[in-house]
């Protein structure tokens, strides 16, 4: 009997000890250099805390896009390194949008949470699929794939969104095309858009060229 009490007190102080003892969890120290496996760990001892994200909150959606992203990923969520998982809500007034993006690496679940948002994609092949999700739908980004979403009601609309990716970095079209310092000229050429156009949407959008 005393020897399973003794046995039962050296569990205890074994498993209080835990989180320092956690090998395969590498929060990441953000002052470390990013490279292709993540940042570097953060130095033990861990808490709870460095596991738990509170800021899964609707953002400002005053803004061009009446849309709030707010990430969960390795830069704002230092647990994920490593993990190749990741979140992001996305908060969607009336008329909100999420432009044509994509994420070069990362595969994306959409899950809706309220109001009624419609989402699709282009595949490769230039097939679309697109769909008006409502509470209770789930839907699958293949990864690398342009892909939007707008506000489909008009009320607020949230979906909560998981990647394959501690770090699924967006590249969105429009900057790309509009808020880079790309020549106008080859963005005209390259997308068969008017020049004119072009260069007026390089000053809406922050380009240069
Ligand atoms: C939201 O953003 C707008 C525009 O930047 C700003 O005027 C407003 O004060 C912000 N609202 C809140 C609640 O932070």
């Amino acid at each position: 009997m005393i020897r399973h009490v003794l046995l039962f007190l050296a569990f205890l102080s074994s498993s209080t000890s835990l989180a320092n003892s956690i090998t395969d969890l590498c929060v990441a120290d953000l002052k470390g250099a990013l490279n292709p496996a993540g940042y570097p760990c953060k130095k033990p001892p861990l808490t709870v805390n460095d596991l738990v994200f509170s800021n899964f909150k609707a953002g400002n959606t005053s803004n061009i896009l009446k849309a709030s992203p707010t990430p969960a990923f390795v830069a704002q969520f230092p647990a994920v390194n490593g993990l190749g998982l990741s979140a992001a809500r996305v908060d969607l007034d009336a008329g909100g949008v999420v432009p044509m993006h994509s994420h070069p690496g990362a595969t994306e679940m959409v899950i809706m949470v309220r109001g009624r948002i419609t989402t699709g994609f282009i595949a490769a092949d230039n097939s679309v699929f697109v769909k008006t999700l409502k509470e209770g739908d789930i839907m699958v980004i293949p990864p690398g794939l342009l892909h939007f979403q707008v506000n489909a009601g008009g009320k607020k609309a949230t979906c909560f969104v998981t990647y394959s990716s501690p770090n699924p970095e967006p590249q969105i079209l429009y900057n790309a095309l509009f808020g880079s310092s790309l020549d106008s000229d080859l963005v005209a050429r390259t997308t068969f858009l008017d020049l004119a156009q072009v260069k007026k949407l390089k000053v809406k959008f922050g380009g240069s060229g």
